[in-house]
């Protein structure tokens, strides 16, 4: 991968990130305004939101339920990535190699409506209509480290619901040893996928017994509001004890297989991005160190945790 290589040297200013205290206070405020999440992903005060087109994006959000409950469990007090740095230093290569243009780049990208085909060795293959989503599980909201193989690393609320809900529902065959997740394949509303370089489309994969890990969560939203397009709309992957690239954006199709899958990673340079994948300060990727990592909104370095810090949880599968 040539992720490193492409890295910007930027870092901001740690005056300049939000507190968790008043992105909750914030957020309560924005609610007793009635106004919704949208004003807050668009990067306007709630004010400009009063146009016709605002009102109608808001009353969808609102309708599906955002923002959903933090769940207590899940690290609520953990200082949260500042969400513009969040939301414009992305990954994508379906669009482009370059982080800070992703979010430039996905306007052509049509995320509605969208049907996730669920199938393979399941008793219940099902195509799930995104919105289903809202009705058929709990939606909660967990704040999860997140590190790339690039060694960055972020904290991140995420929205979703856990994949295990899923499989309980489509009920995994017995020879179903594998889930091999893919993205969507549309080099037309994707510049990055018509340069060919890359062999598309996007393919992740876990073994049975990650994607049943309580800890392993399918995303729809961050920040309290759905997926912007360049996180990953409208449903990713986050599996926060493995590498980043294996949080697929933009799921299209979930199999369940008795093969390991070929990851897209793997199939490029399967020395340095095996399947497996899990974040381990011990293990050096082949061109660089993973002792440490870079916080990517205050540019400071902390020691990499195995699994990312989530040893506790899921040290016994490994
Ligand atoms: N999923 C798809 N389909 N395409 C990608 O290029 N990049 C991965 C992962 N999922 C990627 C993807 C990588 S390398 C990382 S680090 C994360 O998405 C980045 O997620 P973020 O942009 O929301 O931080």
């Amino acid at each position: 991968m040539s992720l490193l290589r492409i890295l910007p040297d930027w870092h901001i200013s740690d005056k300049c990130i939000t507190p968790e205290a008043s992105y909750q206070k914030r957020r309560a405020f924005i609610r007793k305004l009635g106004l919704g999440t949208a004003g807050i992903s668009m990067g306007a005060g709630p004010l400009s939101m009063l146009g016709a087109e605002a009102n109608a994006k808001d009353t969808k959000v609102s309708s599906l339920g955002y923002p959903f409950e933090r769940n207590k469990d899940f690290n609520p007090s953990w200082k949260l990535t500042q969400q513009t740095v969040a939301e414009s230093y992305n990954n994508f290569y379906e669009f482009t190699t370059n982080k800070s243009r992703v979010r430039y780049m996905v306007g052509g990208f049509n995320v509605s409506p969208w049907d996730v085909q669920i199938g393979g060795l399941v008793e219940n293959p099902v195509t799930l209509p995104l919105e289903d989503c809202y009705k058929r599980f709990q939606m909660e909201e967990r704040v999860y480290r997140f590190r790339c193989v690039e060694a960055w690393s972020m904290v991140v609320p995420w929205t979703g619901f856990p994949l295990a809900a899923l499989l309980k529902w489509v009920q995994p065959k017995p020879e179903a040893r594998f889930v091999k997740f893919t993205t969507f394949n549309r080099p037309n509303e994707a510049p990055g996928m018509r340069l060919g370089s890359y062999p598309w489309p996007y393919v992740e994969g876990l073994t049975i017994e990650e994607a049943e890990h309580p800890l392993t969560f399918v995303a729809t939203g961050i920040y309290g509001k759905p997926l912007p397009k360049q996180n990953g709309a409208p449903v990713r992957l986050v599996v926060p004890w493995k590498y980043g690239y294996k949080s697929i954006k933009s799921i299209d199709r979930i199999e369940f297989t008795a093969q390991q899958p070929k990851t897209f990673w793997e199939s490029l340079s399967p020395v340095e991005y095996p399947f497996e994948s899990n974040v381990n300060p011990n293990v050096p990727h082949p061109r660089w160190s993973q002792a440490t990592e870079r916080v990517v909104d205050t540019g400071l370095r902390r020691r990499t945790e195995l699994y990312n810090g989530y040893g506790a949880q899921v040290g016994r599968l490994y």
